[in-house]
């Protein structure tokens, strides 16, 4: 059930909330024991190339996830095509991939938060906030993961 199903993440800068997504949904996903194709990206190019924010490491790592071998890069035309599920941190993410799709693949574009419990609909971005903000993305994205993989499970 849900095997072989493809997610990205998507955020401003993939450098803080949409690698953070893909690391805590692949631990989750394979603690569940599904074989998923995770991804995220970038609306934005400004760190193209980099590792993830040290930040959103140091909160990460210290809740045991992995972030090795990502790398930042930007939304390109082609991940409309491949992927299932393509899952955006803000609304203004949201607006911004409805722009880049075509129409045909709008209906894969969600608000990630719609898979959570949680009354917040955005994952908001922590990059010019304090350590609080960095936990409070890895709070929502945990919530939202767990939803995710049960809603994959059952289609
Ligand atoms: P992200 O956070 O979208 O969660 O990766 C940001 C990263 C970089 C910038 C803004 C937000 N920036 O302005 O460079």
């Amino acid at each position: 059930m849900g095997q072989n199903t493809s997610v990205l993440f998507v955020c401003l800068g993939n450098i803080c909330r949409s690698p953070t997504a893909e690391a805590v949904f692949l631990a989750k996903a394979a603690r569940a024991g599904l074989k998923l194709d995770v991804g995220s990206a970038g609306t934005h190019g400004y760190h193209i190339g980099k590792q993830p924010d040290k930040r959103s490491q140091a909160v990460g790592v210290e809740r045991g996830y992995s972030f090795k071998g990502l790398k930042c890069r930007r939304v390109d035309d082609k991940d409309f095509e491949k992927y299932d599920y393509i899952l955006a941190m803000d609304n203004s993410n949201l607006d911004n991939l409805r722009e880049m799709s075509p129409p045909e693949h709008h209906e894969k574009i969600h608000l990630f938060l719609d898979f959570a419990n949680s009354e917040d609909k955005e994952v908001p971005d922590p990059y010019y906030g304090g350590k609080r903000g960095f936990e409070l993305v890895l709070d929502l994205i945990e919530e939202a993961s767990d939803g995710l993989i049960a809603h994959i499970q059952q289609s």
